[in-house]
């Protein structure tokens, strides 16, 4: 199952049956080369296209706090990282942010924070409410991490419509590998069942080239997204942060990521799929080259200039020049410059 021709047969199989077996997805993401890659590419922009022409949808994403009662190994906000500036924005700093990204033209905002408990249930509904009451034909998505079910479904009958949680990693075995004992796969996988119950359109995603990773972790990755059959998947390179356990592991690439968005859309044609920051950090044009393998989101950051180098996941994350909304025009360029527009729409998922 490793001829070239084989797995050309196994992106067409993908194509029009939208599912793989294991070992299939395995031989198919070990066996990729350029000219498949390329092959890939011009089917993902054919879906693309048709669910959503050269149309690209961006989200205002609010990054309100980098306190975080976790500690996953890969990432700069965790706990013991005690060179991290911890920060917190106001209900009312980031209602100012809404309001800059209303008059940008973003009819998405993004509330996205580590895992802190001073902003309590309480407090993110009045938020919610807060939101919704000034904004109310805009969405609302959140990425706050793992809740109770209650939780959940108090932030959803406040108006929040939207949730982001990555599962990380399918793989129970490597989910422990990137993790404290605190945290399991089972858990985190459950809260995307409760999301999706309650009625969210739900996101979830991995990181691509994260340490120990195996073509068949990635394998387990896509035979989970199909079943979860999420609304929206989010997917970025490993890279790793200066100040945490896996400061010394190796990036992914971008060159996997491309190819893994390629399958996603695939896999499934109407996702929402952002070209994402990480993807923008490892290389210079990497969401241009997103875009063409099959993504149809950007999420630039609305955060307060002055606390965005703050909101470090990893190391040299974009967080000035066009990653600024202030530069939406200049992301619009790039974006022209390959055949697409971004758009001010909501966004929501066809599903
Ligand atoms: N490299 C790439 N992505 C990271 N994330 C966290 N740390 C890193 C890192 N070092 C991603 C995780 C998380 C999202 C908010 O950022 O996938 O879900």
């Amino acid at each position: 199952m490793t001829d070239k021709n084989d797995l050309r047969q196994l992106i067409d199989r993908l194509h029009t049956e939208h599912t793989l077996a294991k070992d299939e997805w395995t031989a198919l993401i070990s066996g990729r080369t350029p000219e498949l890659s390329e092959y890939l590419f011009s089917l993902a922009r054919k879906e693309q296209k048709r669910h959503y022409g050269t149309t690209v949808y961006i989200r205002g994403l609010i990054e309100f706090t980098n306190y975080c009662k976790n500690d996953c190994f890969y990432c700069g906000i965790r706990r013991s990282n005690i060179h991290a500036r911890r920060y917190r924005l106001s209900e009312e700093e980031i209602l100012s942010c809404c309001r800059t990204g209303y008059s940008l033209g973003f009819r998405t905002f993004v509330l996205q924070g580590g895992e802190d408990g001073s902003y309590n249930d309480e407090r993110m509904v009045r938020l919610i409410n807060s939101i919704k009451e000034q904004y109310p034909d805009c969405a609302l998505t959140l990425s706050i991490g793992e809740k109770s079910r209650e939780s959940y479904q108090r932030y959803f009958d406040a108006g929040a419509d939207r949730y982001l949680l990555r599962h990380e990693t399918a793989d129970f075995s490597h989910y422990e590998r990137l993790h404290p004992a605190s945290l399991s796969a089972k858990k985190r996988q459950e809260c995307l069942w409760n999301l999706k119950e309650i009625g969210y359109q739900t996101g979830t995603g991995f990181m691509v080239g994260s340490p120990f990773q195996k073509a068949e972790h990635l394998a387990e990755d896509m035979l989970f997204i199909r079943k979860l059959n999420p609304h929206m998947v989010g997917i970025g390179p490993f890279i790793p942060h200066h100040d945490t356990p896996f400061a010394n592991k190796s990036a992914g690439t971008s060159e996997l990521t491309l190819f893994m968005l390629g399958l996603l859309r695939l896999m499934l044609p109407q996702v929402l799929l952002p070209a994402t920051t990480a993807l923008g950090t490892i290389s210079g044009n990497g969401r241009e080259l997103g875009i063409l393998a099959g993504a149809n989101v950007v999420m630039p950051n609305l955060s307060p200039t002055d606390v965005r180098k703050n909101y470090s996941l990893y190391d040299n994350k974009l967080c000035t020049g066009e990653e600024s909304a202030e530069c939406r025009h200049r992301l619009e360029k790039r974006m022209e410059s390959i055949g697409y527009q971004i758009v001010t729409a909501r966004g929501d998922s066809p599903l």
